[in-house]
């Protein structure tokens, strides 16, 4: 029984671990650079915090973990290949990355966008063929869920939105309810269906509120005059003329919005009850305000 957000956290990491080293440091490819640059990207101190909210919810139906493993692990690899792109000079041109250099520039730009290609069929073939008690409906279920959440109506839409520069506050609630949204939404759809659950609206109302929260707080984090802190670059939402949630309304207008979706997510948590105790620590712990100072 896991009954902490520590307890949570460690077997997270050290379950997805496995499974990345397994697939990817101790497998033989024919393309060792390409396979360097995608472990590169999965074990370079990302927060984990999409598998987290998948093992989070499945343990309220209390689905195995070697069922949760699969789609916790194919979530954080789409999300990697998420950043690897969108670190690239042709999107925000970011140099760091979890405090490290960005894959295009520990390998190189080809590298980087084929480890974006490569990591993203991973997702699928793990989903597809890892052993676990899934049924065949269930794997087809999640294929489905987080296919839909990262394509066209989900984070590439989001992501394709993002850079043509938004002006109202609604699409950009929009926007990021596709680019950040989509892939929260679906981590919390992707631990019910392991655990073999119906779908739950109040789970679905959630993952939109702290989805959006979770990119207004990341847009603040570039606010930040401390690279150390946040491990990517600072500034750079302003540098390439971002139109951002605290960029229309101010700093503490965004913060003011974080707390009141924070609260609203809280509140249809405990329709849950005790059960979602570990998804409200997780979420308390995503969206607590951040030490930082702001330039
Ligand atoms: C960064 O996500 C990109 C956004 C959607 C804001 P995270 O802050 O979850 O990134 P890692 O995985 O922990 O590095
Ligand atoms: C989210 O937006 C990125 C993705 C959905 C991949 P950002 O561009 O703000 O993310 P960071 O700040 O680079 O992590
Ligand atoms: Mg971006
Ligand atoms: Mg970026
Ligand atoms: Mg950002």
């Amino acid at each position: 029984m896991i009954s902490s957000l520590a307890e949570l956290t460690e077997t997270c990491q050290s379950r997805i671990t496995a499974l990345f080293d397994f697939y990817l440091e101790k497998k033989t490819s024919q393309a060792p650079l390409l396979q360097k640059a995608m472990y590169y990207s999965v074990s370079n101190g990302g927060k984990y915090l999409r598998p987290l909210l998948v093992y989070a919810t499945g343990l309220i139906f209390d689905a195995p973990l070697e069922n949760l493993d699969i789609p916790a692990s194919a979530v954080e690899l789409i999300h990697s290949y998420s950043l690897i792109h969108d670190d690239l000079p042709a999107m925000d041109n970011a140099d760091l990355r979890r405090g490290k250099a960005a894959c295009h520039k520990a390998f190189s730009e080809a590298i980087a966008i084929l480890a974006g290609d490569a990591l993203q069929p991973l997702a699928y073939e793990i989903i597809a063929r890892h052993p676990a008690q899934l049924t065949t409906e269930q794997r087809l279920k999640m294929i489905y869920e987080l296919a839909h959440a990262s394509g066209l109506e989900g984070m590439a839409a989001g992501q394709a939105l993002d850079i043509i520069g938004l002006s109202s506050l609604s699409s950009v609630e929009n926007m990021y309810a596709l680019k950040t949204g989509a892939l929260f939404t679906a981590s919390i759809k992707l631990g019910m269906i392991a655990a073999n659950s119906k779908e739950h609206a109040v789970l679905n109302e959630f993952a939109s509120y702290i989805g959006l929260a979770f990119q207004i707080q990341d847009d603040l984090l570039d606010f930040s005059n401390d690279p150390t802190l946040i491990g990517k670059p600072i500034g750079l939402d302003a540098i390439n003329k971002k139109t951002t949630y605290p960029s229309l309304v101010g700093i503490e207008k965004a913060r003011e919005k974080i707390h009141d979706l924070l609260t609203k997510g809280t509140k249809v948590l405990i329709l849950l009850g005790e059960k979602a105790s570990l998804l409200h620590s997780l979420t308390q712990f995503i969206l607590e305000p951040k030490e930082m100072k702001c330039t």
